[in-house]
């Protein structure tokens, strides 16, 4: 046995001195000290010994073990010190840059006009995109089989999710918030919506299925269409800037009387014409009019005594218009190259 351990440690100690890196170190570190090791081998042995053997060899195996131990102790640390030398980091090099996200362009227009609107007194509500029939429909003045239902083709859910007698849609506009909010804070009441809606398109450049809106609308004692001119025309100048007119041209929408279209002067050609306005001028981008006084009443609101203005605007529309975007179904397609333009 001690012939054993003699042999042990000489060639513990030559594979030592042959060692260039810390991968080949441990290798032999696990051979000859590893738990499973040679050495470890050999000292399970000492035990079967006789007590005067044990005592002599025992001894003898610490001590060598004890040897082995710090020699490979010391060039361990030899062979960590020479690779952080290798590994010399140079603080003066400039660090590197960490990639930042930024807004969206719809989020940058809506944040605008969010702060247009708190500034003149209107409450700010986004609402659910997944909506009852009643409020995205019905309390709009657009009854279950009427063929005003054909303008806004849009997702039906299952009923039997829903714990009401309506069907669930995905909105199709943000109008349907006009009675929740009338539910919840009555007359008068100037409030503002804005967020995502669907509708069941055949996608196009000027078409997607997945668009944002913004509606506006304001209840109280006689309220009347110059104050729906006054809004567009403030909402169209801080867009477009102030040279900006507002027309309104008759238009039905089932949930106004009259209802009106709002449209403004072109802001590329300024009224002369061009391609963008197809050389008419005017650009269209609001649908308005008074609330019809169904609508109110569904809201519990007394048309006799209150009346409102309403309009929305498709929001994506805006910003396709403002930043000249071509086509809007860039704005859902997470393209980099698109969104890294903002
Ligand atoms: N909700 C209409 C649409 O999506 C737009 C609209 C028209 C909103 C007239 C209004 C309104 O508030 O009065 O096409």
């Amino acid at each position: 046995m001690i012939e054993k351990l003699q042999k042990l440690k000489e060639e513990a100690l030559e594979s030592l001195g042959k060692v260039k890196d810390l991968n080949s170190f441990r290798e032999i570190e696990v051979k000859y000290l590893g738990r499973k090791g040679d050495l470890t081998n050999i000292l399970r042995g000492v035990s079967e010994l006789g007590d005067e053997e044990k005592r002599n060899v025992g001894k003898m195996a610490n001590d060598i073990k004890m040897e082995l131990f710090s020699k490979f102790e010391e060039v361990r640390n030899a062979l960590e010190k020479k690779g952080n030398k290798d590994r010399f980091v140079d603080v003066t090099l400039p660090g590197k840059k960490i990639q930042k996200g930024h807004l969206h362009p719809n989020t940058i227009v809506q944040n605008e006009l969010e702060y247009l609107f708190t500034s003149l007194g209107f409450m700010v509500f986004d609402g659910p995109e997944l909506e009852s029939d009643y409020y995205n429909f019905e309390a709009l003045n657009i009854p279950k089989y009427h063929p005003a239902r054909d303008m806004q083709d849009t997702f039906y859910i299952d009923k039997k999710n829903a714990d009401s007698e309506y069907d669930l849609v995905m909105r199709t506009h943000t109008s349907s918030m006009q009675v929740r909010t009338m539910h919840k804070y009555g007359a008068p009441l100037r409030a503002m919506i804005a967020g995502r809606c669907f509708r069941n398109e055949a996608t196009d450049v000027r078409h997607e299925h997945t668009f944002y809106q913004m509606e506006g609308f304001m209840i109280d004692k006689d309220i009347n269409l110059s104050h729906l001119k006054g809004i567009l025309e403030t909402v169209a100048k801080h867009l477009y800037g102030p040279e900006t007119k507002v027309r309104m041209r008759p238009k039905f929408y089932p949930f106004v009387e009259p209802g009106t279209n709002g449209e403004v002067t072109c802001f590329l050609c300024h009224g002369a014409g061009c391609r963008l306005c197809k050389y008419s001028g005017w650009l269209e981008i609001f649908g308005c009019g008074m609330i019809h006084p169904n609508v109110l009443r569904a809201g519990g609101i007394d048309p006799k005594e209150y009346s409102g203005y309403a309009f929305g605007f498709g929001l994506s529309r805006v910003v396709q218009l403002k930043y000249g975007i071509e086509d809007v179904r860039l704005f859902q397609s997470g393209d980099l190259r698109f969104l890294e333009q903002f």
